[in-house]
Formats: structure tokens, C-alpha cells, sequence
């Protein structure tokens, strides 16, 4: 290359490698993390014990082999920083080092959370002025993974001037941490929380996330679960290897729903291409909830290759008809009943851009249907959902 060339195409190569510290790592990230959380069954009851218990429950079950490899610890580890500011984890996790090793000897990864405010959301120790340094003890401990929830930034940021500043004091907060993240030369999956403020999802990766939350805090009711789900509808754009929207952690097995309900739950988070982060008690899983969580079909959809996120085809009343185009050129098509009382759905394949009759397989039953034609009737109870897998 002369040298006119290279003057002309070093700007070039300079954006790039600024941009390649900058966004996020693909690698981290390349299909939707799948993994375990302690939030939402031990909220802040989740000890050592607690965790070193779910390691072994998610190896003995099976789910490791599946994918779930990530054991994360949610709020309330947090002890004090000492007098050269180094945090500590409290009494609850007397060492962490020994606890991800523990983790680790399993075949497992760990994660761990912080807030870039001065409290997380529990009350506890965020990373506010400290990042490089809570970045380098994470790396230090064997940490995989970090939530970073927004928490008491958001009262930083409400006495700020203006919107715009706000939301621009957020990102580089995110991008702070990404970049002390990325200094330790571990690799450590970021997992942005900020409740979907400020479509996070056009931003996310500009700030090193590998995924972020779309909205608020799941409960573990059929009617929290389905708003959170149906309101990611046009955000499939937004995913991609590397990067995910994430419409929070599953309720699957936490009791709360039936177990129709928690099937319609995973099949919308296959659906949205969504990280599959468990958040029940793993050592105490009925057949029901293993057999959800565990479907290798649903996570095959999950974990597409391809991560292009599913989107809603068409909704009327009740009835809702998703799809997500796959792989190997199928798509995976996913047919709701909101109702309260069972409905009889016609489904017309053709909505879903197929001409003429088409091949299809239930992926919960397990069970090929053969050649359906065009317009295919589906009978589905109150709350639950059909998912296929379509070609031609
Ligand atoms: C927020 C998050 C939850 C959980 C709690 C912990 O509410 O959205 O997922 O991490 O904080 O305090």
C-alpha cells in the first residue's frame, strides 16, 4: 500500500480499534446467556452455601449440559470497602475467590452484581468512584459476568440539568465500568440494568453491553410476565450476536404460575432470542419445571445461531402469532391465548409468509404434524401457547 493510501484509510483503521475497545465484546455474548440468578427466589436471603448448592443442582440436573453455565449472584453480597477502598463481600460470602473456584471446578461460571451509584438497589455498596478497582477485585475473585444496575444513579442523575445530560451522565457511567471491565483482561460478560431507560436497546452495545434490560422487574405472576413479554414487540432489531435485549430473569418453577403459564413464559423468551437466566431453587425442581426449563427444542430456539430475535406477526384480542426465522431457514412460530377460557385459533401460514401447505413440528410435544395446510386450527386453553417449528 503506498503511502497516500495508508494516510487516506488511517482515519479509518483508527475508528476501528476505537471502536473495537469501545462496543461490545461478540464473543462474550454470541447467543443469549443462559444461566442462574439468586434474585428471584432468595432475593437477599442468597448465601455461599445457597450458591455452591445451585452450582451442584445445575450440574446433577442436567442443565449445565444444556447451556446454563452462568451461577450469578444478584444483590446483597456486598460487604464494606476498606481503608484503600477495595470492596469487600460481606459475612454472608467469606470468600469469593474460593467460592468461584468452587464454581469454576464444576465447569460453571460466575457472576456477580454491582451498581454504578453509590447504593444498589438493596441498599448495599455500588461501585460510584470505584470502578477500576471493583473491576480489577471481580477479575481477581474469577468473576465471569456483572449486572450493573442502575439503582441510586437514577437519583444522581434526577438532579441533573437536563434529560440529555442525565441520560449522557448514564452512559458513560456504563461505558466506565465496560472499559475497567475490559482493562482487567478477563473476560467478563456485562449485563446492563437500567430498566430500559432511554431505549438502552439503540445505545447498549456503544457501551460494551452484552445485554440489558428492557423494562421493569418480573414477578412471578402470569400477568407481570406477559406484559413485560408483549411490550418487546419491535425490538427485535435491536439484538444480535454479541448483544440482547433482556426482558428480565425466568419465574419458571418459582411457583407462582401454572405450569402452562411457565411453558408459555419460556417459549416467549425463546421466541425474543432472550438470555435464559433461571431464577428458581435448582435443587428443588418438580419433573414439570425440569422438563421446561430443559427442552432442548425451546432452547434450540433460544440459542439459534443465526440470534435474529423473534417479533409479534399479528395479535387479535387475545390471540397473539410470533415468529422467529431460524437458521436453517424455518421459522419458529409461537401462536398465544390470553384468554381466559379455552379458544379455537385459526392460524393462516400465509400471515407468516409461506405459500401453500407447509411441514411442522411441535417443538413441546415432540411431535412431527406432518403437512398442515395453509390455514392450520390450533385449541389452546386459557394462558397457554402452541410453539412450532415451520418449513416448506
Ligand atoms: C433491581 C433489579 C433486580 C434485582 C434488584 C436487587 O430491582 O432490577 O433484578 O437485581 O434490583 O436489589
Amino acid at each position: 500500500m503506498n503511502l497516500k493510501k495508508i494516510k487516506f484509510f488511517l482515519p479509518v483503521y483508527l475508528v476501528m480499534i476505537v471502536l473495537s475497545v469501545f462496543a461490545e465484546d461478540a464473543s462474550l455474548a454470541p447467543t443469549p446467556p443462559m444461566g442462574w440468578n439468586s434474585w428471584n427466589h432468595f432475593y437477599g436471603d442468597v448465601t455461599d452455601k445457597i450458591i455452591r448448592q445451585q452450582a451442584e443442582a445445575m450440574v446433577s440436573s442436567g442443565m449445565r449440559d444444556l447451556g446454563y453455565v452462568y451461577i450469578n449472584i444478584d444483590d446483597t453480597w456486598e460487604g464494606v470497602r476498606d481503608n484503600k477502598g477495595e470492596i469487600h463481600s460481606n459475612s454472608k460470602f467469606p470468600d469469593m475467590k474460593s467460592l468461584a473456584d468452587f464454581v469454576h471446578s464444576k465447569g460453571l461460571k460466575l457472576g456477580i452484581y454491582s451498581s454504578p451509584g453509590r447504593k444498589t438497589c438493596g441498599g448495599y455498596e455500588g461501585s460510584y468512584g470505584h470502578e477500576v478497582q471493583d473491576a480489577n477485585t471481580y477479575a481477581a475473585w474469577g468473576i465471569d459476568y456483572l449486572k450493573y444496575d442502575l439503582c441510586s444513579l437514577g437519583d444522581l442523575m434526577k438532579v441533573t440539568a437536563t434529560h440529555d445530560t442525565a441520560t449522557e451522565m448514564m452512559k458513560a457511567a456504563y461505558t466506565k465500568m465496560h472499559n475497567a471491565l475490559v482493562s482487567t483482561g478477563r473476560p467478563i460478560v456485562f449485563s446492563l440494568c437500567q430498566y430500559g431507560k432511554d431505549s438502552v436497546w439503540a445505545w447498549g452495545p456503544s457501551v460494551g453491553g452484552n445485554l440489558w434490560r428492557t423494562g421493569t422487574d418480573i414477578e412471578d405472576k402470569f400477568s407481570s410476565m406477559a406484559a413485560i413479554a408483549f411490550r418487546q414487540a419491535g425490538l427485535g432489531k435491536y439484538a444480535a450476536p454479541g448483544h440482547w435485549n433482556d426482558p428480565d430473569m425466568l419465574e419458571v418453577g418459582n411457583g407462582g404460575m401454572k405450569d402452562f403459564e411457565y411453558r408459555t413464559h419460556m417459549t416467549l423468551w425463546a421466541l425474543l432470542a432472550a438470555p435464559l437466566i433461571a431464577g428458581n431453587d435448582l435443587t428443588a425442581m418438580t419433573p414439570a419445571t425440569k422438563e421446561i426449563l430443559m427442552n432442548k427444542e425451546v432452547i434450540a430456539v433460544d440459542q439459534d445461531k443465526a440470534g435474529r430475535q423473534g417479533d409479534r406477526v399479528y395479535a387479535e384480542g387475545p390471540i397473539e402469532v410470533w415468529s422467529r426465522d431460524l437458521a436453517d431457514g424455518s421459522k419458529a412460530v409461537a401462536i398465544f391465548n390470553l384468554a381466559e377460557s379455552v379458544l379455537i385459533i385459526p392460524v393462516d401460514f400465509s400471515k407468516l409468509g409461506f405459500k401453500g401447505p407447509v411441514n411442522a413440528r411441535d417443538l413441546w410435544e415432540h411431535k412431527d404434524l406432518g403437512v398442515l395446510k395453509e390455514v392450520y386450527t390450533a385449541k389452546l386453553f386459557h394462558h397457554s401457547c402452541q410453539l412450532l417449528k415451520v418449513w416448506q
